[in-house]
């Protein structure tokens, strides 16, 4: 299996994460560089609502970069970027979007969502020109933190637990979609896209990476783990794929 980035400075990325830097600003960076490849653009963003990382300057900014920019977003109720050259409300996987048209697909914290994630992989690979490149953005599921988050999720604890700590769900926050972390790790994706040339991984970790999630007093527990895990160079919470059809 091939881990080629295509010059893309893989440590000086995960250096930037490691400093606090903003991940949505680092993955802006990878889908630029990215985009350098193709003349003409055809982007597809799945799950756009919200823009990229929830920020839609950072969303402008990669239509901007794009000839064609199609945007995918089952939640009706979000409003969309008026610089999508194409929208399609609804699952990715029911979207009627050209076979073999897209240059550069991408989807920024939406593969933890999906229930059955051999039906998304299946309609890039249909979507995708021949050479075309899915960038995905997501939680890593052989980090901690998943197994906490189902744990919350299946006690039903955890939209209390976050309206107490953010706010009220699609207000101060993200809404609660479910999770599944089913398309989150190496081994997952390399079953999940066999049919793609090559399939490479980035992990993105640091102290602190869970501040979000814990009340701010308790936040020496999630950042003495953070410190342990990167003594023993185990995963961070941030898992990024590459696939090249
Ligand atoms: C956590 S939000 C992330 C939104 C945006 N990509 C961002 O970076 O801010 C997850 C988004 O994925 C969308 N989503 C979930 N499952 C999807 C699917 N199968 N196809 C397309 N979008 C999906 C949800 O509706 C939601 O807007």
């Amino acid at each position: 299996m091939s881990t080629s980035f295509r010059s893309l400075p893989v440590a000086s990325l995960q250096e930037r994460y490691r400093s606090a830097e903003w991940r949505g600003a680092i993955f802006r960076d990878i889908l630029l560089h990215e985009l350098t490849q193709f003349p003409e653009p055809t982007t597809l963003d799945i799950g756009c609502g919200h823009g990229f990382d929830a920020d839609m300057d950072v969303q402008t900014v990669l239509g901007k970069a794009s000839a064609r920019y199609i945007g995918v977003e089952p939640d009706t109720e979000i409003p969309l970027n008026s610089l999508f050259t194409e929208t399609h409300r609804c699952f990715f996987e029911d979207a009627a979007i050209e076979p073999h048209s897209v240059d550069l697909a991408f989807s920024c914290m939406v593969l933890e969502h999906l229930e059955h994630p051999q039906k998304f992989w299946d309609k890039l690979h249909e979507v995708l020109r021949p050479n075309g490149v899915f960038w995905g953005f997501t939680i890593d599921a052989r980090s901690y933190f998943p197994y906490i988050s189902l744990a919350f999720e299946k006690s039903g604890l955890k939209d209390a637990y976050l309206n107490a700590l953010h706010g009220k769900r699609g207000e101060a926050r993200y809404e609660n979609y479910p999770v599944f972390y089913r398309s989150n790790s190496p081994r997952h994706v390399q079953a999940l896209g066999k049919n793609f040339q090559s399939l490479s991984y980035i992990n993105f970790t640091r102290v602190g990476q869970l501040d979000f999630y814990y009340p701010k007093p308790l936040q020496w527990i999630g950042r003495s783990i953070d410190r342990g895990l990167l003594l023993l160079d185990l995963p961070g919470n941030i898992f990024a794929v590459r696939a090249v059809k």
